[in-house]
């Protein structure tokens, strides 16, 4: 059972243009959480029903406080955006499945694309061995510090040529060329389409983390249902993709529906 909880902000601050990140004293989140898992975000606002999933981006267990990183793109993540320290904030979590961490990965290569970068800062502190991080950003890079922190070898691309190679991160992946064992991947779907394809032809196994509109965030509302095959098997079946998910085998997804 999911439990909801009134956490207190404890520092919110704008890190890039439309782009703020929250940390909040919740304990129970904090002890819990997995990388890659999601929580819901209730609006104060009572028109705004729904709440909003926003990726755990890292979590201190001693601190008892978990971090998120968001972009305002509506009502709901511009009504955050307001919200102040020493404010309250109902939330309901951790959600979701997270990132699989298997034994006998040497290179890991994270792929991660504007907003889908912040799951992949928690994941990064529990990966053993040489960790990659490939990142693409429309114009300014976001987190890349935190990741060079945690020990990751940073790569990054803008499409603008703003910092670090010109061009998308599918590019940079080529021009580099680093076969690792697996790909953790979050980002936009044509990119993680292709970071699949790209996977898919060096025969490197990778997890693609998916974002789909979501209602209710806990499997009830079947919102967010995709198509995903079994492995090793034709058919697909619809698999729901904020209680099976968000992260899956990228084999698995059928990524033209
Ligand atoms: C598993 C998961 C993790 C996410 N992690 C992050 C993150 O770390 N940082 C971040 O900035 N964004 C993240 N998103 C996207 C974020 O949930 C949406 O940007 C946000 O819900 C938009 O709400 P809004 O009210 O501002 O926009 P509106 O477009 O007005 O939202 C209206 C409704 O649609 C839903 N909705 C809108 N866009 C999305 C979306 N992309 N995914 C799911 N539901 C959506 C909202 O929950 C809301 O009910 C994540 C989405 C998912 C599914
Ligand atoms: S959002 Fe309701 S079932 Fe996934």
């Amino acid at each position: 059972m999911k439990k909801l909880y009134y956490p207190t902000i404890i520092e919110q601050k704008q890190i890039a243009q439309g782009i703020f990140s929250m940390k909040l004293q919740c304990d129970e989140i904090a002890g819990t959480a997995l990388p890659g898992q999601f929580i819901n975000l209730y609006c104060k606002e009572h028109e705004l029903l729904l709440p909003r999933p926003i990726s755990i981006c890292e979590t201190d267990k001693q601190k008892g406080t978990v971090m998120l990183v968001y972009a305002v793109v509506g009502r709901g993540t511009e009504s955050f955006s307001r919200l102040q320290k020493g404010d309250m904030i109902k939330v309901l979590g951790p959600l979701g499945n997270g990132f699989k961490i298997e034994k006998g990965v040497n290179i890991h290569m994270l792929v991660g694309g504007g907003i889908g970068v912040p799951p992949l800062v928690e994941l990064s502190k529990h990966l053993k061995g040489e960790v990659y991080a490939f990142l693409g950003f429309a114009h300014n890079p976001i987190l890349v510090g935190k990741l060079k922190n945690y020990g990751a070898k940073i790569l990054v691309a803008t499409e603008d040529g703003n910092v670090g190679f010109k061009g998308n991160v599918i590019e940079l992946l080529d021009k580099k060329d680093i076969k690792g064992d697996m790909i953790y991947s979050c980002g936009p779907k044509p990119m993680l389409k292709a970071v699949s394809e790209w996977a898919k032809g060096r025969g490197i196994r990778a997890q693609v983390s998916m974002e789909e509109r979501m209602a209710c965030g806990i499997g009830v509302c079947m919102g967010c249902t995709r198509k995903i095959k079994k492995k090793g098997e034709k058919d697909w079946q619809n698999r729901k993709v904020c209680t099976d998910g968000p992260v899956f085998w990228s084999e698995e997804v059928i990524w033209d529906e």
